[in-house]
């Protein structure tokens, strides 16, 4: 069984992006499960906290998800055209110890959605030197940007049949390439 760990980028309970990677777990492909796991817990980023306390409970857990899964796909928001500082913030930490090694070769594919018409463009494109820098292996295969999210996510639930194949469509390439 191939495992993608699955990452929102919003806090909010009625996030589209959080509904667009709840969707991904009835749209990957068979043989494929997405394991979402949540920012939530994680604290701001503090040197002296980590030199004090070492690592937080939430990133540790995070990082346990990130090792013993096969790839990591991030659905991030768009806050002034980049990445939201919470879902940055999260990452940092990750990549903080050992455990932050995890990273290393890791297939990583982006998707976003947002109520505008740009659909996370550009902070799509943000993430891409922190994926290099952590050594990752962004997947390119495919583009999923989903624009006017109010009209295709209702309730949480991603229901626009054609965002849903491009979702589907998008997983399995994303898997098909690791
Ligand atoms: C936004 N939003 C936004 N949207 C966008 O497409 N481009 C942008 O640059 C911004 N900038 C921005 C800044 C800040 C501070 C906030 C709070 C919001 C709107 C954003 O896309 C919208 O709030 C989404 O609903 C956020 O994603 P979730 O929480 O629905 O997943």
């Amino acid at each position: 069984m191939t495992t993608i760990l699955g990452l929102s980028g919003s806090l909010r309970k009625a996030s589209f992006n959080s509904a667009l990677l709840r969707a991904s777990l009835d749209l990957a492909p068979d043989g494929v499960t997405v394991e979402i796991g949540s920012i939530a817990d994680v604290p701001l980023y503090n040197a002296d906290d980590e030199a004090r306390d070492g690592l937080p409970a939430a990133v540790q857990i995070l990082q346990q998800q990130l090792a013993t899964a096969d790839a990591l796909l991030l659905a991030t928001p768009e806050y002034n055209n980049g990445i939201p500082g919470v879902f940055k913030n999260a990452l940092d930490w990750m990549s903080r110890g050992e455990g932050g090694t995890a990273f290393r070769g890791k297939p990583v594919a982006v998707i976003g959605a947002s109520p505008g018409g740009f659909g996370t463009t550009l902070a799509q494109a943000h993430w891409l030197p922190i994926l290099r820098t952590l050594g990752t292996r962004p997947w390119f295969g495919a583009k999923l940007m989903v624009s006017r999210a109010g009209a295709v996510i209702e309730d949480g639930e991603l229901k626009d049949e054609k965002i849903r194949a491009q979702l589907r469509d998008f997983l399995a390439g994303f898997a098909a390439s690791f």
